[in-house]
């Protein structure tokens, strides 16, 4: 059951499957790289500019997590903040803000390397399912660290105050795992060795800029990465400036394909979206790509002219995105033919699917794990509560190509991760209104 929060929602007139949007979309920064990267500040011994920073909730709590240690995270000007070096840091997190910040127990990482202590609760974050921190305590352990839970807190000490090198092999791949251990790996002692190490590019991005400021960090993008340890960092004259977002990127492609003649999205790194772009491709959508550019002519004036493959499944990168399933599966329901949706790494997130059949879709659930989508449904328009950031937009998404008003409840949601939503929907012809009561 969902909790309403009535405070501010949008209103959503539907373009009843025209396809009349048009105009460009600018990429932002993305939320999972800058989160990380302002959590990996906390391995440097001076000032850091983070650039291309957007504008989100979820930014936003990592900066108050951050000052609450006692970091100094100031903001120069739209998308760029300055970290200062602060010598005195807390080793606690707060609990408030970190039970409503799944990225929090990456700053664990860096924090313990550096003070060789932390205390942290369960990370809270979207409710898309169990999220367990087994690796990251198991990983810690092996690095040396002692645990104790009480009242709901984890502390963690490092033997001697100093983290030691470690060999962690993963037994899930994992993306905040990954990022966690190769952070704290920066300030160990001695070799750390992540294997089954996620291979997502918000990963090897961070790498990069730690390895400029002075980390030894190798392999970053391949399932083996190598980490010697050694002292705080120095930016220097380092700006960390922050990818695009491959989540936003694609889910306003899915959009473009259902409810736009002609769309322009640019500032997007279109080598992060092979496997959508593919799937699109094979349904029938014609588009054309540079490096940071991508351009859907819409050549299907009636969406039942795009063909559902038969099956999709996501997956770890380079595979299909489990961020974009929420927003696939609204392609889904307007493609004709069926597909079995398998969603294979969160066992929560296909529950939104039931609102989806209230507006009129016709998806049948096999199980937690799987969907099976029959399309080309007309859609209509609802009073809807977004259960989390991606479900939310993708109801979004809906309302937009549905018949008929939709109203969508707890908006903050969709706040977390897209910055402006509304004024950049409008600015392509959609007729989506934030109402605060
Ligand atoms: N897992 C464990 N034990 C752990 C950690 C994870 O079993 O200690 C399992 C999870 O239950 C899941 C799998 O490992 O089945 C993979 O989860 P992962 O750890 O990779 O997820 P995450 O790091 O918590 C990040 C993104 C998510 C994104 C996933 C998968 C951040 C802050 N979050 O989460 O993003 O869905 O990777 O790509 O980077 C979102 O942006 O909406 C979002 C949920």
């Amino acid at each position: 059951m969902i909790m309403l929060n009535k405070k501010e929602f949008f209103v959503i007139n539907g373009l009843a499957n025209k396809k009349t949007l048009k105009g460009s979309v600018r990429i932002n920064g993305a939320k999972n790289a800058v989160l990380k990267a302002l959590a990996s500040t906390i391995l440097f011994r001076d000032d850091i500019t983070l650039k291309n920073v957007p504008d989100i909730e979820d930014v936003g709590r990592m900066i108050d997590l951050l000052s609450s240690l006692g970091c100094n995270i100031s903001k120069k000007k739209t998308g760029v903040f300055v970290c200062k070096y602060c010598k005195k840091i807390s080793h606690i997190l707060n609990p408030e803000i970190s039970s409503k910040l799944r990225a929090s127990i990456v700053v664990a990482g860096p924090l313990l390397a550096r003070l060789g202590k932390v205390s942290f609760p369960h990370p809270g974050g979207c409710v898309i399912g169990e999220r367990p921190i087994d690796l990251f305590i198991d990983g810690f352990k092996k690095m040396g660290a002692k645990v104790q839970l009480k009242r709901s807190m984890y502390t963690l000490t490092a033997q001697n105050g100093k983290l030691k090198g470690a060999d962690i092999f993963f037994r899930t791949q994992s993306v905040t795992g990954t990022e966690t251990f190769m952070m704290a790996g920066v300030l160990a002692e001695g070799k750390t060795i992540i294997k089954n190490a996620a291979l997502e590019p918000e990963i090897k991005h961070l790498a990069d800029f730690l390895n400029l400021c002075g980390a030894k960090i190798k392999g970053a993008g391949t399932s083996t990465i190598e980490i010697t340890g050694g002292k705080l960092l120095t930016s220097g004259n380092n700006k960390y400036t922050t990818p695009p977002d491959r989540i936003e990127a694609g889910s306003f492609i899915i959009l473009g394909a259902l409810a736009a003649s002609d769309i322009k999205i640019t500032n997007c790194d279109t080598s992060g979206l092979e496997s959508l772009l593919e799937i699109l491709k094979a349904s029938g959508l014609s588009f054309k790509t540079t490096k940071s550019t991508l351009h859907i002519f819409n050549n299907k004036k009636d969406n039942s002219n795009f063909k559902n493959i038969d099956r999709i499944k996501t997956h770890e990168y380079p595979g299909f995105p489990t961020d974009l399933q929420a927003p696939m599966v609204i392609f889904l329901t307007q493609a004709s033919g069926e597909c079995l949706m398998f969603e294979t790494i969160f066992e929560g997130r296909l529950n939104y699917t039931e609102e989806l059949v209230r507006m009129g879709a016709d998806i049948k659930e096999m199980d937690p794990h799987r969907i099976i989508v029959s399309g080309h449904k007309s859609l209509r328009g609802k009073e809807l509560a977004s259960p989390d950031l991606r479900a939310g937009l993708a109801y979004v998404i809906a309302a937009i190509i549905a018949d008929g008003r939709s109203i969508i409840h707890n908006i903050y949601n969709i706040d977390r991760g897209y910055q402006h939503i509304e004024k950049r929907l409008r600015d392509l012809g959609v007729d989506i209104k934030r109402v605060s009561e």
